[in-house]
């Protein structure tokens, strides 16, 4: 069988850790296609430090013309047009920025299927989404996430300036935001994609509710899920440790990215 052809977009902690597994780890089911970052010393970095200079691209066009399966690991500002892009050149696509996806899954889906393609969403930083795919099969009545982290990792977010809120002057437990994934997402891109993958799983970003607690105590980032459904309830707990080269991401994202790399190449899938 030949190699699947991947191409990584975004050469940050997420696309690199990617790009190295795939050179070290899955080199008998496929191979890098090329890499791509706005930051072209990035590229180029990480293309040396792999195989010469020869994966490195200059723009998102020759990157997806070299690929089967293309990795967005880049931004939730461009995850959508990335997106559209890959799939309507005929080509799969695993996208990590979910926010900015998160109300897309209609024209997802209408994209892939007239092209033949296929979209990959990792559960990311979050644990019990293999439960909630199911509990949705049935009814859900409630969805609720509730993600605690430490003041600093809401640093530079807009919504938090526009509040005038010192993250540093935090000294107990604070909620910052309650409202729907779908706001959420907007609100902190960068902090909250397992808000979409959880709304994208169950009931919808317009029907998923999420807070999100600022707490001086937090070391590591924390996604509890509560869900009622007609088959149960389902109660989840998620303490991340944060990844060393970019401490807004969790290391469990980097690992779930790498493990649905390994679905869709291996032949037994196990998880619903
Ligand atoms: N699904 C999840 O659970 C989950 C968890 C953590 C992070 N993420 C998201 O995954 C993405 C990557 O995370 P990371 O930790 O690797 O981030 P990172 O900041 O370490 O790396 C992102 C890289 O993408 C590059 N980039 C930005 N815009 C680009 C563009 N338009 N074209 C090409 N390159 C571009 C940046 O220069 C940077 O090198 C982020 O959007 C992040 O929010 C998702």
């Amino acid at each position: 069988m030949d190699k699947l052809k991947i191409g990584i977009v975004g050469c940050g902690a997420i696309g690199s850790s990617l790009a190295k597994v795939i050179v070290k780890e899955f080199s008998k089911e496929a191979k890098l296609g090329g890499l791509y970052d706005l930051d072209k010393k990035k590229t180029k970095d990480l293309s040396k430090k792999l195989s010469g200079s020869s994966l490195a691209m200059d723009n998102l066009k020759q990157l997806i013309n070299k690929s089967e399966l293309v990795v967005e690991a880049a931004s939730a500002k461009v995850s959508w047009d990335i997106a559209k892009y890959a799939l309507a050149s005929g080509k799969d696509i695993m996208i990590m920025s979910v926010g900015g996806v998160a109300n897309r899954l209609k024209q997802l889906t209408a994209l892939a299927k007239k092209n033949g393609g296929r979209v990959y969403i990792p559960s990311g930083a979050l644990c019990g989404i293999d439960a909630v795919k199911a509990a949705s099969v049935g009814k859900i009545k409630k969805v609720t996430l509730t993600t605690t982290k430490h003041p600093l990792s809401f640093k530079g977010v807009k919504f938090v300036e526009d509040k005038r809120i010192k993250l540093s002057g935090i000294k107990k437990d604070t909620l910052l935001f309650s409202g729907t994934a779908r706001e959420a997402v907007k609100f902190f891109p960068q902090n909250i994609n397992v808000a979409a993958v959880l709304g994208l799983a169950g009931v919808g970003v317009n029907n998923t509710y999420v807070r999100i607690i600022a707490s001086p105590k937090a070391t590591k980032n924390i996604h509890e899920v509560r869900v009622e459904a007609e088959a149960g309830n389902i109660s989840t707990r998620t303490e991340n440790i944060l990844h060393p080269d970019n401490p807004k991401t969790s290391f469990l994202a980097v690992l779930s990215a790498i493990a649905t790399l390994k679905q869709i190449l291996q032949p037994v899938k196990i998880g619903t």
